[in-house]
Order: structure tokens, then sequence, then C-alpha cells
């Protein structure tokens, strides 16, 4: 049997192709083979192809088939894989179960007539034969999803993590607290999520909106849940990484526990007067913080002078770790306006006596204190760029959102960076110039192809410089995407082409190429069920 290019249509990109002639038939003599680490794996795999074929494909620990998973030393990159495809048996050799798993990913899109719903009967599966060796380019290949302004439910992030998964992508950011909702159960701190999960309204239409629809809204994740899905996604070779945003985005928090902001007393101000009758009611009956209602960035933030402060955050952070065995914790850091702290007494009695020149300094005391909480607890901090302002705190990678300069400037400063400028990597943009034809998007424009062209190492950089960018993220809030239908709309297939800029070598970025692949990836969205933009893919 000839093979030919079509054959071999796989995102992202492998660093070494080599085809041959001849098949691979899933039949009833089947099987798949692994030593128990890869116990996991190989079930996996089984499930995989027996779902695809209709045939019940058995996994058996050191056993016979002739589908053999290894580990193999002689791989460099610790997520490398090799995968060798013959008519008579298929090879998937990782250095990790990591490694392992990806050359799974790797076989699924290489299976003809694969569907993950709908077992294949009216053809046989096959796969073609084939030399793969593969690995990443960059180590850090994320999606964040902000499930703050709205809440998504555990299968959807579960489904999540099964797409980055399938894209070889290797870290989800859950941006877990905002101002409009506190998602997290915290058990020291009940009112987190009695009070601060919900909010009384929400406004309709494009900020500043023409109302507020009244309606309660709000949710949370227990911390059984987010066991569940950390547990989910470590077995699919995904790492979760929870943002707990400080000193900024906090009024939920603050509606929970008013003693955090630098001035209790005063009420929360919903923009444009789009609040909720509700809340304006619970207001005027003296309880003057709400959660927000409408989005933007609001100056009651916690206060940095307060001791208070700093209790409830270590002690929230405490509940936290344990539930994330991530390296990393996200502490946010962007958009702190600092207009309560220039008027707080206790934030101004921390300036001077800290000896700190402005509120920028103050903020980065505020992070660098924090920092040094979690250093101490064996994690370390990721901040938006704006922790660069009034000094990095000393071990922090920084999350370049503003454009690339900061993610510059701290490379420069010798921290490590993860690339998400919003110009390529914010999802919550427009995906077509034709804004009309559709969903209501929070603006900006960016198409599946500038998000392939995105380039994450910077050429303003030297060589050692080059190696703090770890690498890239998109990022997916959530002001406008209510429904889990558009959240998979706008990431797909713009994270199909992110994929491929973190994974596959440079030297073969080729977009008419990555085109006509992406051609046949939508047969996977259409087996998974996802609603993608199928304008940004229709053939050219
Ligand atoms: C951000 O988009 N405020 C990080
Ligand atoms: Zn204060």
């Amino acid at each position: 049997m000839v093979n030919s290019a079509q054959d071999y249509q796989i995102i992202p990109k492998p660093v070494s192709l080599e085809t041959a002639d001849g098949k691979f038939v899933v039949n009833s003599k089947t099987a798949v083979t692994a030593p128990e680490v890869l116990e996991n794996e190989g079930q996996l795999l089984a499930e995989m192809i027996s779902l695809a074929s209709g045939v019940d494909v058995p996994f058996e620990i050191n056993g016979s088939g002739n589908i053999h998973l290894n580990l193999d030393d002689s791989i460099e990159n610790e997520e490398g894989y090799t995968l060798s495809v013959s008519y008579d048996q298929i090879v998937v050799s990782g250095k990790t179960p990591k490694g392992v798993f990806y050359g799974i990913m790797t076989l699924r899109q290489l299976q003809s007539g694969a569907t993950e719903t709908e077992p294949t009967t009216a053809s046989e599966v096959t796969i073609p034969a084939v030399t793969i060796k593969d690995h990443p380019r960059y180590q850090y290949r994320g999606m964040h999803l902000d499930v703050a302004r709205h809440f998504f439910p555990m299968d959807f992030i579960k489904r999540y993590i099964d797409l980055i998964a399938l894209h070889k992508m290797n870290t989800f950011h859950w941006h877990l607290t905002e101002d409009q909702g506190w998602r997290i159960e915290i058990k020291k701190y009940p009112r987190l999520t009695e009070i601060g999960a919900y909010r009384n309204g929400t406004i309709v239409g494009h900020h500043p909106g023409s109302e507020n629809d009244q309606k309660r809204y709000g949710g949370f994740y227990t911390q059984e849940e987010i066991k569940e899905i950390v547990a989910y996604a470590s077995e699919r070779h995904v790492t979760v990484i929870p943002e707990i945003e400080l000193p900024g985005h906090s009024s939920a928090a603050i509606a929970a526990y008013p003693v955090l902001s630098c001035f209790p007393d005063e009420p929360t101000v919903v923009t444009h007067d789009m609040i909720s009758d509700k809340s304006k009611a619970i207001q005027a009956a003296g309880t003057p913080k709400i959660v927000q209602e409408t989005w933007g960035v609001f100056p009651d933030v916690y206060c940095a002078g307060k001791e208070d402060t700093f209790a409830f955050l270590q002690d929230v952070l405490d509940e936290v770790i344990p539930l994330f065995p991530s390296d990393y914790i996200h502490i946010g850091g962007d958009e702190c306006p600092k207009a309560n702290w220039e008027r707080c007494p206790n934030c101004q009695k921390r300036i001077k006596d800290e000896g700190l020149h402005d509120a920028h300094e103050l903020q980065s005391y505020f992070i660098t204190r924090i920092e040094k909480y979690l250093n101490a607890k064996g994690k370390n901090i990721i901040g938006w760029d704006e922790i660069l302002e009034g000094g990095l705190a000393p071990n922090a990678t920084v999350m370049s959102w503003r454009g690339t300069e900061g993610g510059i400037e701290a490379a420069k400063q010798h921290h490590d960076v993860i690339m998400t400028p919003n110009h390529s990597c914010y999802f919550d943009h427009y995906q077509s110039e034709d804004h009309a034809n559709e969903p209501l998007a929070i603006g900006g424009n960016t198409t599946v192809a500038e998000v392939y062209a995105y380039e994450p190492t910077p050429d303003d950089l030297n060589e050692e410089e080059r190696n703090y960018i770890l690498g890239a993220q998109a990022n997916l809030w959530t002001e406008y995407i209510k429904t889990t239908d558009y959240a998979e709309y706008m990431i797909l297939p713009r994270m199909t082409a992110l994929a491929e800029v973190v994974w596959s070598p440079k030297e073969q970025k080729d977009w008419d190429d990555f085109y006509t692949r992406l051609q046949h990836f939508t047969h996977i969205y259409d087996a998974m069920g996802l609603n993608y933009a199928k304008h940004s893919i229709e053939d050219k």
C-alpha cells in the first residue's frame, strides 16, 4: 500500500517524520502492551484505538501485544518521543511517560477515520507506516481560562484539558479569583464562596452596557472538585497553575471580607450606575461592599498596609498549595490602581516604615512578601508584567501580556518569561474583520494566521537572554463568553495554531502547509463535537 502526504497530517508538525509504504491495520489481533510505569498511557491508547475502530483492543502490562510502549533513556528531551509504525507493529518510546503520551497524541491523528464519539464501522482503522522523532521547542505551552467573569462547569474544564493535551500543550492556567467572582472553596473563609462567588446581576452588552440583567450569577469549585480536575489533568500530563489574584481584581474577596479593603465602609462603585436593584438595596441597607457586576479595573484593592490582608492571603495560599502540585502559583499582579493606597493611612504608614518611595514600590513590597511566603513553601510565583513596576520580586516569572516589552525587560533582568502578548495570544479578541457577523467580543482582532505568525522569542534578546523565554500561552478572558460553545469557538482553531508555534521547530513554520493540515484537523474537532470558527478554516 502506497501512502500519500494526505496520510500524515499532524499538528503540531513533528520535528522529523519519515514516511514509508504499508499500513498497520487494527483488527481482532491488535493489543497494547507496556511496562507497569506506563499503565496509564497503555490503557489510554487501548481505549483510543478501540473507540476509533470498534474493535475491542486489549491492554496488558508486559504482554505480547503488537503495539508497544516503552521508556527510552537515550531520548534527550523530557517531553520527547519516537514513534515507529510498520505493517505489523507500532512502537512508541518516550524519555518519560509524558513523552509516550505525546506519541499517543500523534498516533491519534494518524488513525484513519478516527472519531472519538462514533466508532468507525464502515471501514477498518489503519495507521500509515512512519518513523517520527519529536520534541517540543518550548517547555511551557499553556492555555488560560477565566472562570470568574463567567463560570464554567466541571465537564467543560475537563474538555478544555483534553484539548490542551490533544495539542501537546502542557499547562492549564486557571484564573480562579476576580472582581466578579471568587471561584475556589477556602474552608477557613467560607464567605469567599457564600458571598464572593455570586453577583446580583451582570451588565448587558458591551461595556459599559445598556442595562443590568438583574440575575444572580455565580458558582465555585469545591476543594474536592479541584482535586478531581488536578488528577484528571495529571493523567493527561497537564499541569494546573491556579491564579489567586492580588493585590487588584479583588472586589469579590472584599465583598466577602470588607476588612481587606483600605476603606471597608466605602461602597463598591459600579461604574456607569449599572448596578443591580438588589445590590443597590443591599448598599442602602448598610452593606457597602458588593461583588462587581460590570467589567473593568476597580480601585477597591487589598490594603497593603494592614497585617490582616497578609494573614488572610497566607491562609488562603495555605489551602491552595496542597491542592495544586504545580511548582508555580500565579499571583496576578496586573491592573492594580494605586488611588486607595495613596489616601490610606495604613498604606502610607507601610510606605514610610519600609522606606519605600511610592505606591509602585508598595506593590513590589506586596508581591515580594507573598513571593517570600510561597518560596518558603516550595512554590514559585508567576505574575503579570505589571510586577516589573517598582522592582521585580527576586524569583518571579513574568507573564508578558501588554505586548512583549515586559517579557523582554524581564529576560534582560534574567527572570523567566512566559509570553502571552495581547496582540497574538488574547483569544477573547475577534477572529475576523467581520465583527458584525461574529459574536460579541471584547475588541481587537487576532486571526488564526496572526496567531500562527507569532514568534515567542523576541529578536531583541541576545542568546543568553533568549533562554529565559520558557514559552507562550493564550488567554481566554470571559467577560463576553458566557457559554461553553462560545468558549470553544473562540479557542478553535486559534489554539491549534498556537500549539504549533510552541511545539514545532521555527525553521519548519509554513502557513500554507499548516493551513492544509488544519483542514484535516477539523475531523478531530467534529469527532469531539466541538464548536469551532469554521470561517477561519474554510478551504481557500
Ligand atoms: C490582563 O489581561 N489583565 C492580564
Ligand atoms: Zn490601605
